[in-house]
């Protein structure tokens, strides 16, 4: 048993919707939270700079010792995983990998698309976890930026812009056979509906957040470092600008009133010594 916090980081607040689920599949555990807003958006930005941000973000929650640490954030997931598993004191666990085990596990051989960030598909992070599980799978990668402010904007399924944005996207999708759609960014399972419809009932859909949380279970239960503590466990949450709209804005994505959010200035964050100059 270990009572320590999960620590969860994001470059802002959409991690909430992967936190949604930790709080579901692991009610006892004590989440810290610590989401980039100052620097978000982490999904048009290039690697170094990516790498750079979730290092300190990340770093900035290991003062809370945490037992673990979740990237929930896609992108640095996809462009700085190996990196934050080199330069920290403990486990690491990004969305990619859950999500493309899911989506093997569904396609049973059948086309996948993933939908993500500009730098999420452009890493093509997904494509090489889903290909290290099953080499001949075929995989579509496919950036929707437009969803992100979309939904920042309170905008869901059964809005217009937002079934003319699913349609411009997804359309071709349909045409391509796709059998599992993962939703590879933090923001798009609050538009789950709108991509289910434009894609049709035989589409399945991977929601990275989902299977990350079983996977950060699965950890806990191998490393016998589930928290003793009777559930619900606490929620703190960090961010780097504009409390107010965290709070407002994030709680229609961890679904549930956010109590506790503290402003943290840049010197107590951006500190790191080494820029990871050798991350390309
Ligand atoms: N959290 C990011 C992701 O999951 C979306 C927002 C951003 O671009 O920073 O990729």
């Amino acid at each position: 048993m270990n009572n320590a916090p999960l620590a969860v980081f994001d470059s802002g607040l959409g991690g909430l919707s992967v936190v949604r689920h930790l709080r579901q599949i692991l009610p006892g555990e004590d989440i810290v939270y610590f989401g980039d807003t100052a620097r978000v958006p982490y999904g048009i930005k290039s690697r170094p700079t990516v790498a750079q941000f979730a290092l300190e973000t990340a770093s900035f929650l290991l003062q809370f010792d945490p037992k673990l640490i979740v990237a929930a954030c896609n992108t640095a997931s996809a462009l700085a995983l190996d990196h934050l598993i080199r330069e920290l004191p403990v486990p690491v666990i990004g969305v990619v990998e859950p999500g493309a085990r899911a989506a093997v596990r569904l396609a049973a051989g059948k086309p996948v698309a993933v939908i993500g960030t500009e730098a999420t598909i452009s890493s093509s992070a997904y494509v090489k976890a889903i290909r290290a599980l099953a080499p001949e799978q075929p995989v579509i990668g496919l950036a929707c930026p437009l969803f992100v402010p979309l939904v920042e904007e309170g905008r869901g399924s059964d809005d217009p812009l937002v079934k003319l944005a699913a349609e411009t996207y997804l359309a071709p999708l349909r045409a391509q056979g796709v059998h599992v759609v993962v939703l590879g960014c933090t923001h798009y399972p609050l538009l789950r509906d709108a991509v289910a419809a434009c894609l049709g009932p035989g589409v399945q859909i991977v929601d990275s957040g989902r299977e990350t949380s079983l996977a950060v279970q699965r950890h806990l239960t191998e490393t016998a470092a589930l928290s003793a503590a009777a559930p619900p466990g606490t929620i703190r949450c960090y961010v780097s600008d504009n409390p107010t709209r965290f709070q407002r804005v994030g709680s229609r994505f961890l679904n549930e009133p956010i109590e506790y959010v503290e402003l943290v200035e840049a010197e107590r964050y951006v500190n790191l010594p080494r820029r990871p100059s050798e991350v390309r």
